[in-house]
Parts: C-alpha cells; sequence; structure tokens
C-alpha cells in the first residue's frame, strides 16, 4: 500500500467510527430520556452522561479527519443502523435497553481495536493514541452497562 492509500483507509475508517458515534449519541438520548422515572434513574443518567462523552469523541475523530485531508461527514451521508438500540416499547424494560448499549459498546470497543492496528501498521501514532483513548472510554461504558445487566438479572 501506498502512503495515500493507508490514509484513505484510516480516514474511511475515522469515518465510520464517528458515524458510529452519532448514532449513538441519537439513541443514548433517546432511551435516557424514556428511561427517566421509571425507576430506572441511575442507568438513565449514565445515559445521558455517555451522550456527552460520545459526543466528544465524535468531535475528537472530526478533527483528526480534518486533519488527514478529510471531510467529516454530514447526516445524508450517514447509514444509521443500531436496531438494538431503539427505544424499547415498554419504558419500563430496562434490561432491553441495557442490552442494547452492551451491544453498541461491544461494537466501539472492537472498532476501535481496528483502529489501532490500522494506525499502527499505517505509521500514525496520532491516530493510533487517539484510538487507545477512545478504546479505554468503550472499555469503561461497556464494564459499567456489563454491571447494570448483572445488578438486573440478580433482581
Ligand atoms: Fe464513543
Ligand atoms: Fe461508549
Amino acid at each position: 500500500m501506498t502512503e495515500s492509500d493507508s490514509d484513505d483507509r484510516l480516514v474511511e475508517l475515522l469515518q465510520d467510527a464517528r458515524s458510529d458515534e452519532l448514532e449513538t449519541v441519537i439513541n443514548y438520548q433517546a432511551n435516557a430520556i424514556a428511561l427517566s422515572g421509571v425507576e430506572a434513574q441511575e442507568i438513565a443518567d449514565s445515559l445521558a452522561e455517555d451522550v456527552g462523552e460520545e459526543l466528544g469523541h465524535a468531535e475528537e475523530i472530526g478533527e483528526r479527519i480534518s486533519v488527514l485531508g478529510g471531510e467529516p461527514r454530514g447526516s445524508y451521508a450517514i447509514e444509521m443502523s443500531q436496531e438494538a438500540l431503539q427505544p424499547p416499547e415498554k419504558a419500563t424494560d430496562q434490561l432491553s435497553v441495557v442490552e442494547g448499549v452492551i451491544e453498541a459498546e461491544s461494537d466501539a470497543v472492537s472498532t476501535y481495536q481496528d483502529l489501532v492496528e490500522a494506525a499502527d501498521e499505517a505509521g500514525d501514532p496520532v491516530t493510533e493514541d487517539l484510538a487507545t483513548e477512545l478504546l479505554a472510554d468503550e472499555e469503561a461504558h461497556l464494564a459499567e452497562f456489563e454491571g447494570f445487566r448483572e445488578g438486573l438479572l440478580d433482581e
């Protein structure tokens, strides 16, 4: 691969990661609102807090895309597909929300693992550092929601 091919591949991975972050912002906010007031305040609050973090991720990734010569996508160019994160039919269904979040966070963990590897192969330590930092955040989100799942299953 030439240097610009590997840059293009990194930008593509960054674009997809940013699209996922922005879709997550929409769905975490919708689920946080749906869950608030149904004895799920802790989960609702955690999701509301993550909305800000995921939005920050999208911004950092967008800035990196720009430095690498790309342009962050607008909404027409973003495909959305997080089926498991659509708000539940019954607002009381905390477990289905928590499982949707676990699926989204697991996807994010594997996205950033792939990006760490691709950035390393491309010899781009700045993108690699960014992907490592985002990976750590998503692993923490994943662990938190796995804890919520255990708590709900123990009830
Ligand atoms: Fe994120
Ligand atoms: Fe996350």
